[in-house]
């Protein structure tokens, strides 16, 4: 990426993240550009990042060797056909947008390198995991190019079928949702318990942080971990009999399925 131009069309909370990151891993302001019809917006990424910013979008991705397509789903299709007529060959689009298919974005924009991708909220910490899917015209340096990018967010991980970016929205697109209702949940459990509220948030904070960490750095997988916790007759093994008695593993997957197939359901609506 040391000689990379890259361009993001919307200057959000996603470029921002993106851009930070960028920053951060040694990218040089003056390969970056982006562009948003919020004159606040451009001046917080300016002021933050020291780069160029631009309200037309056709300025932003002039000579960009990758162009960021960062804004909502629901304005895609107006900002790929007005883009279409500028873009040059050889250009890498990468879309962020949920929902929208490389078909769409191709009807949209020609048929040219195409990386979509799937990040999720923890990238604004630089937490994030994405999924990222390359249609057959992109290169093995733009894969690269691409794969780097949403490396600055958090883990990248590639797909072998653009479907499975469904599957990647029901699990870690819409994840951090599920993680944050369960923390209500055991917050509230603990209340009932007799725990001050503080006190009860702060044991769930704390307890899934040092789980996630422990899972992370572990070289054994989750169910082990849990078996290594829950000793006969126990506590833990008391919770998690009554968990798997209520279908614990029944919701979780039916949660997902419904996820999975609201994510082709609006990817049929966005691509019209
Ligand atoms: N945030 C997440 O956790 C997350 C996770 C996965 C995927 N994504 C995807 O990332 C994309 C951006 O999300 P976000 O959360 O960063 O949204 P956001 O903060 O609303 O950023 C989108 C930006 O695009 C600007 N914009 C609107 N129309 C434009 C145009 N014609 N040309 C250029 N810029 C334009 C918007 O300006 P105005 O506000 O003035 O309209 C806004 O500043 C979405 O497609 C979303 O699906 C986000």
């Amino acid at each position: 990426m040391s000689k990379t131009r890259i361009a993001f069309i919307g200057a959000g909370n996603m470029a921002a993240s993106l851009i930070g990151g960028l920053r951060a891993q040694g990218l040089d302001a003056a390969q970056i550009r982006a562009s948003d019809p919020g004159a606040e917006t451009r001046a917080r990424v300016q002021a933050e990042h020291g780069i160029e910013v631009f309200d037309d979008n056709a300025q932003a991705i002039a000579d960009a060797d990758v162009i960021v397509l960062a804004v909502k789903p629901q304005v895609m299709k107006t900002v790929c056909q007005t883009l279409q007529p500028t873009l040059q060959k050889g250009q890498l689009i990468v879309s962020i947008a949920a929902g929208i298919t490389c078909a769409s974005l191709q009807a949209w924009v020609g048929a040219r390198p195409v990386v979509r991708c799937m990040p999720n909220t923890p990238a604004l910490l630089r937490q994030g995991v994405s999924g990222l899917y390359a249609t057959a015209e992109v290169s093995a340096e733009q894969r690269q190019q691409a794969e780097q990018l949403l490396s600055a967010v958090g883990t990248a991980l590639w797909l072998e079928q653009e479907q499975q970016l469904d599957a990647v929205t029901a699990v870690s697109g819409s994840g951090p949702a599920y993680f944050f209702l369960l923390i209500e949940a055991m917050t509230a459990a603990g209340e009932k318990l007799g725990l001050p509220r503080e006190t009860a948030s702060q044991l769930t904070l704390q307890t899934a942080l040092g789980a996630a960490r422990m899972a992370v750095a572990s070289d054994v997988d989750a169910a082990e971990l849990r078996r290594r916790v829950t000793s006969p007759a126990g506590t833990t093994e008391a919770a998690i009999k009554s968990f798997q008695s209520n279908g614990f593993e029944a919701i979780v997957e039916q949660a997902l399925e419904a996820a999975s197939k609201r994510s082709a359901e609006l990817a049929e609506q966005l691509g019209k």
